[in-house]
């Protein structure tokens, strides 16, 4: 079973694509935790994977705290892997992942890392859609050699020394950060839904505004900022702490695809 979280799409195309190849079964993490679906039965053989991406140089809190809540049975014996995405840097995201697993009784044998297009739009720059293909491209290889090693249950974890600034002091501050919500969609909004959808965490809800044909988002409480939103709107019409001033979003175009698809 693959664990996933995702906001903008790369986590979750890579946990689509790495159940295909090990003909496995993938598990929204932000769904399991609203539904508070905990408890999972392990089958003879199979592995236990994570898939998610990093959010201030560690995994989301929502990550670790579903992994902390976990209760697996016949989980003993699995093999049992980590795979993050990110725009270049993870620092000791690997080590609070490896901790969270200790927790629950389960060691961390596969870590893997893929480098793909960044998409924090709130707090930085997103990359061009150049560097954003080039990086999907290249990242089509790696998470082929990271399937292969899956399949053989490699051993690839090991310990890494890496800041303590960015990992905690920073990521704290992040968390803290998140409790003020100030989202807002402008006159630009065509009331297309793709913000609604594309929310893991279900927080964004479709309002009337001038006519039962216009519609706007409203935001609630429960947002992680995946940044998927923001992003994902063809109109760039949201705004966070200024993100409507910037030109480029990212959004992963085969995750937007499906979504587009979706009721
Ligand atoms: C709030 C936030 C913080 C991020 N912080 C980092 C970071 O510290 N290092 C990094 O390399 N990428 C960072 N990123 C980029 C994402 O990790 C990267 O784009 C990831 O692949 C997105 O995965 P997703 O599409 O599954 O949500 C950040 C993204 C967000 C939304
Ligand atoms: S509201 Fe928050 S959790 Fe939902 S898509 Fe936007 S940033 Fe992500
Ligand atoms: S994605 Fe953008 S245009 Fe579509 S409803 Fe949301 S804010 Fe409006």
């Amino acid at each position: 079973m693959i664990f996933y979280f995702s906001g903008t799409g790369n986590s979750y195309c890579v946990a689509k694509e790495v159940a295909e190849k090990t003909k496995d079964q993938i598990i929204s993490i932000a769904e399991a935790w609203q539904n508070k679906e905990f408890s999972y039965a392990v089958a003879e053989g199979e592995k236990i994977g994570f898939v998610y991406p990093i959010h201030a140089w560690a995994p989301p809190t929502i990550v670790l705290r579903f992994i902390k809540k976990l209760q697996l049975t016949n989980s003993y014996d699995a093999y049992t892997y980590s795979i993050l995405t990110c725009g270049d840097d993870w620092e000791g995201a690997v080590e609070k992942i490896k901790r969270a697993l200790a927790h629950i009784g389960l060691p961390l044998q596969g870590d893997f890392k893929i480098i793909m297009p960044d998409c924090y739009v709130i707090g930085g720059d997103v990359n061009n859609p150049e560097e954003a293909k080039k990086k999907l491209d290249a990242s089509k290889e790696t998470i082929q050699r990271v399937i292969k090693d899956i399949i053989a249950n490699k051993f690839t974890y090991r310990p890494i020394k890496y800041s303590f600034y960015k990992s905690h002091v920073i990521y704290r501050f992040f968390q803290t950060s998140k409790i003020i919500p100030l989202f807002k969609a402008n006159d630009q909004c065509v009331g297309c839904g793709l913000c609604a959808k594309a929310c893991p965490m279900n927080v964004i809800k479709l309002k009337d505004k001038r006519s039962k044909n216009h519609k706007v988002p409203k935001w609630g409480k429960g947002c992680v900022q995946c940044n998927a939103c923001i992003n994902v709107c063809p109109a760039k019409a949201i705004d966070y702490l200024g993100a409507k001033e910037k030109e480029i979003r990212y959004f992963n175009p085969d995750y937007r695809k499906e979504l587009v698809r979706k009721n």
